[in-house]
């Protein structure tokens, strides 16, 4: 077994995910002042820190994908996060593009970039403890969208970020995130996401990349967040595993989903279902941002120096993944 794949296997084992903590400053502003808390840089390590440091971190999150800020901060008690992570038994990642910007030729697009000196700060991040990467590439789905340029391109650039990481000893997350938002059928959601796919997975390949030391971060399928034809759960659930089925080769070692804007329970039951109905050898697990961490926010925004209070809204979250992610969660399980 090569070393990445131990690496991918060692985040997602026993139904362990990751939490995708790597909110830009931009994003987390926006999260904090959601919550009236001032975004300073020591209030997002102070909250940042209150989840890392959470008993439920050595049973449940298998890594953390950090953001450049982040992985450059001491914790309250002089530590670096890395070393901070690694003690709880949980793997250092690090976000490493540079965002999704307008695409020249298709301007209502987005083209993620970032590979301009990546050889030089990957070196930097695994000097820093950081054993796994992350970049998005992000879709939109309308009657003209995504356009071939946009699958194309976005594919192109997630293949040489994953060979420049490999070629660093990290393994990458390879994201490719078709949005959930318009008011598009499932039946669209699939059939983009199955075309997304399978050109990343070209690239990938035109671009040598290792795929068994690779982490697939895709979206689910759903109907658009404005559609009148929502699907049900278990739909969601079967055609999520079809798609996968379908588009990912069998080398790759593990799937790791993004919420996406789902609620947090949605985000648990979808989870579940799907690895009740897994027939293949890919583990399916989480990578979730918002889904994780939306009520230990709100928990620790009333008195940010709860920490235990707000610890504990965060474990019992990770549980309900932990316990997604085996096909072993239910909702009774959700009333604390
Ligand atoms: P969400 O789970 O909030 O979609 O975030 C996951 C993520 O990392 C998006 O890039």
């Amino acid at each position: 077994m090569s070393e990445l794949n131990n690496i991918a296997l060692k985040i997602l084992k026993n139904g362990k995910g990751i939490l995708a903590a790597d909110e830009s400053t931009g994003t987390m502003t926006k999260r904090l002042e959601s919550v009236k808390v001032e975004s300073t840089k020591e209030n997002r390590i102070k909250f940042r820190e209150t989840l890392f440091s959470a008993k439920g971190m050595s049973e449940y999150i298998g890594g953390v994908i950090l953001y450049d800020e982040t992985i450059k901060q001491k914790t309250n008690t002089g530590k670096e996060v890395p070393r901070l992570l690694s003690e709880m038994g949980s793997i250092a990642g690090i976000k490493v593009d540079t965002g999704a910007k307008k695409l020249a030729g298709s301007p209502n697009e987005k083209i993620t970039e970032g590979l301009d000196g990546l050889r030089d700060r990957l070196k930097e991040y695994s000097k820093l403890g950081a054993q796994f990467t992350k970049w998005r590439g992000v879709y939109n789905i309308s009657k003209d969208y995504p356009s071939k340029l946009s699958i194309n391109s976005n594919a192109h650039a997630l293949a040489r970020y994953a060979a420049l990481v490999q070629e660093c000893n990290m393994v990458p997350i390879v994201e490719p995130e078709v949005l959930m938002d318009g008011d598009h059928s499932a039946d669209d959601c699939f059939k983009k996401t199955s075309e997304v796919i399978k050109k990343c997975f070209e690239e990938l390949l035109l671009n040598k990349v290792d795929l068994t030391g690779v982490i697939l971060k895709p979206n689910m399928i759903l109907a658009g967040s404005e559609s009148n034809n929502q699907i049900t759960y278990e739909e969601t659930a079967k055609l999520t595993v079809k798609c996968l089925k379908e588009s990912v080769p069998s080398e790759v070692p593990g799937i790791a989903f993004l919420s996406g804007g789902q609620t947090e329970v949605q985000a648990s039951e979808n989870l579940n279902l799907i690895n009740k109905f897994n027939d293949t050898n890919f583990i399916m697990s989480y990578s979730y941002g918002r889904a994780l961490q939306q009520s230990a926010l709100r928990h620790w925004a009333k008195d940010i120096n709860d920490v235990e209070g707000t610890q504990a809204v965060f474990d019992h979250r990770a549980k309900m993944c932990t316990l997604a992610a085996q096909g072993k969660w239910s909702k009774n399980l959700e009333n604390i």
